[in-house]
């Protein structure tokens, strides 16, 4: 079985044959990706990984996940962007919600940190690590990137001064590019494990490299069953072609673009699903806000924010769309008691499963939204394992790449995200940005 796309609940709104008449195009937009003639061409290297991931490969990266497991209770995965994303969406989709919490385990706790700069979010995570047993997983392709570098040089002086230089180094895995950057010379240098970004895979591209599956299989979860559904959607969506999912998918929502739609939110039901949405936000703002051009990609997590953005989504500025990731089989169950007082009104659920209040939720919503003005593009996923979600990363990757090609821009670069960088530098006098740093401070 596979995902599949539903977009009847778009019909309202654009129409069925406009979306058909994107055939031809995607057929061909497809055809460059796989023989890769487009745009971008030289960051093609994901459109084929699932395939092209050997036994060895996998073999190696359990082992040394086995090895980080053995040693470490707690294994911080250093890390920014599509360094970071991809581990946390498939660990956080598939992991208990209260994993951390969990006294009985026998998976380590998988924390982050290079992802953002807070000071008070550093110190903490110091605090926490001070007197625990821990293991790095460090994450930068070009290896420079300054979040990570600097949460990684502090991780680093704490584990060096709990253990050896042999037992730090022995908690340290270092994924970054083949040659390049200050990781790798580091890397070398003192003889940490390392795996290779490939060259021609971009950060928000590389869930199935290294960069993904060591985190994952960090946290005990099948890499091999998530590789597994990434293979048959690459399988099903070359077969497919243009009748795939992905290729409907990408479609629709340059359809619904160019009716005025000019913002994707991306629902879910599952609170777990909230780091794919947050995946899936850098892959299409980053591959497609471009050249003044692109569909804003927002998220919410349902019914949490039906209390909150519900009001706007329902009455606000027709300027959206939703896709809904909508998970046919809880993986629980839990049924719904009867109360002798019954003063809650709620015995006539009684008896029902808590996941059947949660399916009427997300019907009764879909059909507001759209008696709102909102189409609705529904993702059914059977259930949530790691092979679905497998599925599902490569479903919207493939997807995204063809829906670039349809709007016109190169999927696979991200000139945009240099900007603040150039400033942060100049504000902080980085060596080398002296012309910039007078430039901006005439501008404070
Ligand atoms: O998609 C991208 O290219 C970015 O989000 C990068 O992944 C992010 O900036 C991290 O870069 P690096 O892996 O070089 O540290």
């Amino acid at each position: 079985e596979n995902l599949k796309i539903n977009i009847s609940k778009t019909f309202d709104f654009i129409s069925e044959e406009k979306v058909n008449g994107y055939k031809s195009e995607v057929a061909s937009h497809l055809k460059s990706l796989y023989e890769k003639t487009g745009r971008g061409n030289d960051y093609l290297g994901w459109v084929n990984l699932p395939s092209s991931i050997d036994d060895t490969e996998l073999a190696d990266i359990e082992a040394t996940a086995a090895s980080l497991r053995s040693k470490a209770d707690i294994v911080v995965v250093v890390g920014i962007g599509g360094s970071y994303l991809g581990a946390r969406a498939v660990i956080d989709a598939l992991s208990n919600s209260f994993d951390h919490l969990l006294t009985d385990r026998k998976d380590p706790v998988v924390v982050y940190a290079g992802q953002n700069i807070g000071e008070d979010y550093t110190a903490e995570l110091l605090d926490l690590l001070k007197d625990k047993s821990f293991a790095l997983v460090v994450i930068s392709k070009s290896g420079t990137t300054t979040e990570p570098a600097l949460a990684f040089r502090l991780l680093k002086d704490l584990l060096e001064s709990k253990y050896s230089a042999n037992e730090t180094k022995e908690r340290i895995v270092a994924i970054t590019d083949a040659k390049k950057g200050a990781l790798r010379t580091l890397a070398n240098q003192k003889g940490y494990k390392t795996y290779v970004i490939p060259d021609d895979v971009g950060g928000r591209y590389s869930v199935l490299t290294p960069v993904g599956l060591l985190p994952i299989a960090v946290a005990g979860i099948d890499i091999r069953a998530f590789v597994k559904g990434a293979q048959d959607m690459e399988k099903t969506t070359a077969h497919e072609a243009e009748n795939s999912a992905a290729a409907t998918y990408a479609a629709v929502r340059n359809e619904l673009y160019r009716n005025g739609k000019g913002t994707e939110i991306l629902v879910n039901y599952q609170p777990k699903l909230h780091f794919v949405a947050e995946w899936w936000k850098q892959l299409y703002g980053e591959s497609e806000g471009k050249e003044h051009k692109g569909i804003f990609p927002a998220a919410v997590d349902f019914s949490t924010d039906l209390h909150s953005m519900g009001q706007y989504i329902q009455e606000g500025v027709r300027n959206i769309f939703e896709t809904v990731l909508s998970v046919n089989k809880a993986n629980r169950e839990v049924i719904i008691p009867r109360d002798e007082a019954d003063l809650d009104g709620l015995n006539y659920l009684a008896g029902k499963r808590v996941d059947k209040v949660n399916k009427m939720a997300e019907l009764g919503t879909l059909l507001a939204h759209v008696d709102g003005g909102v189409p609705n593009i529904q993702i059914e996923i059977p259930e949530l394992n790691a092979y679905y979600i497998g599925q599902l990363l490569y479903f919207f990757e493939i997807a995204c790449g063809i829906s670039g090609y349809i709007l016109g821009v190169n999927p696979f670069d991200q000139p945009g995200v240099e900007a603040y960088k150039s400033n942060m530098f100049a504000l902080l006098e980085k060596p080398g940005f002296e012309e910039e740093t007078k430039a901006i401070k005439a501008k404070l």
